[in-house]
């Protein structure tokens, strides 16, 4: 699937591939393609996970015949980005939704599925994830980088008004979130902003009126406007649905 890539802004550009079918397709694409260039160039793909509804179908799709065929899973390191503060088995865990979406059953070496202990002393195990990143990657940046777009803007666990959104030197924090009366593990933005390829998936009717006002935005209003730079653009995957109010888009 050949499709224009457009820009949005001076640290995105964007894709709008189709139906919700056709654009979980491109999503599917386009991650093969970067795990196909991580394995030619060191031998291993280096991708941190997401929660989100999105996210679910895109490894049910790579986690089923013929693509699950393609990838040589013991060459796949699993991250994740956030994490809600529950435990593996709980329904709310972003690890327990990738496992049950497929990723469990391939084989993937234990030591490589790395999930975020986010049930405990958050703060402790922000900084062990940090330092986990560091040992495992050593000064490689991660391969792929999964994220979604909530309808208020978050990104990953950043949400509006949280103290997160001003980390400068960290990786991983625990960010208290108000809105939802719990805390969080998530990525920071100078490490989300470092991964080779920054993805964000934005599907769905649900979007659509967020979509339209960021996309017509100068100023940084959003957390989810601080993912990418000018020199490592994001890119913004978008179904129909999620497009329907943009200008474009209108017969
Ligand atoms: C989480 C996420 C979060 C998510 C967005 C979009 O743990 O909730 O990581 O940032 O990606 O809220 O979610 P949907 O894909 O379900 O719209």
């Amino acid at each position: 699937m050949r499709l224009q890539i457009q820009p949005l802004n001076k640290r995105a550009e964007f894709v709008i591939p189709g139906s919700t079918e056709e654009t979980l397709t491109y999503c599917v694409e386009h991650l093969m393609h970067a795990y196909r260039e991580a394995i030619l160039d060191h031998g291993a793909f280096y991708i941190a996970l997401s929660g989100g509804s999105t996210p679910k179908a895109i490894f049910e799709k790579l986690t089923t015949s013929p693509i699950k065929e393609e990838i040589e899973w013991n060459k796949v390191h699993l991250f994740w980005g956030d994490e809600r503060s529950v435990g593996p088995n709980d329904p709310e865990s972003n690890y327990k939704m990738a496992m049950d979406a497929g990723l469990a059953k391939m084989g993937i070496p234990e030591n490589q599925i790395h999930r975020m202990k986010a049930e405990g002393n958050i703060q402790a195990e922000a900084q062990a994830y940090e330092t986990l990143l560091m040992e495992q990657l050593k000064s490689r940046p991660l391969d792929y980088l999964c994220l979604g777009m909530g309808e208020d803007g978050h990104t990953a666990s950043l949400f509006p008004g949280t103290a997160a959104l001003t980390e400068t030197k960290r990786k991983v924090v625990a960010n208290q979130v108000p809105q939802k009366n719990t805390w969080r593990m998530t990525f920071t933005f100078p490490y989300i902003n470092s991964a080779t390829k920054i993805v964000l998936y934005v599907l769905g009717d649900s979007k659509k009126d967020k979509v339209k006002e960021i996309f017509s935005l100068e100023q940084i209003l959003y957390p989810v406007q601080q993912v990418g730079t000018e020199d490592n653009k994001a890119l913004w995957i978008l179904d129909t649905a999620a497009t329907a109010l943009l200008q474009q888009n209108t017969p």
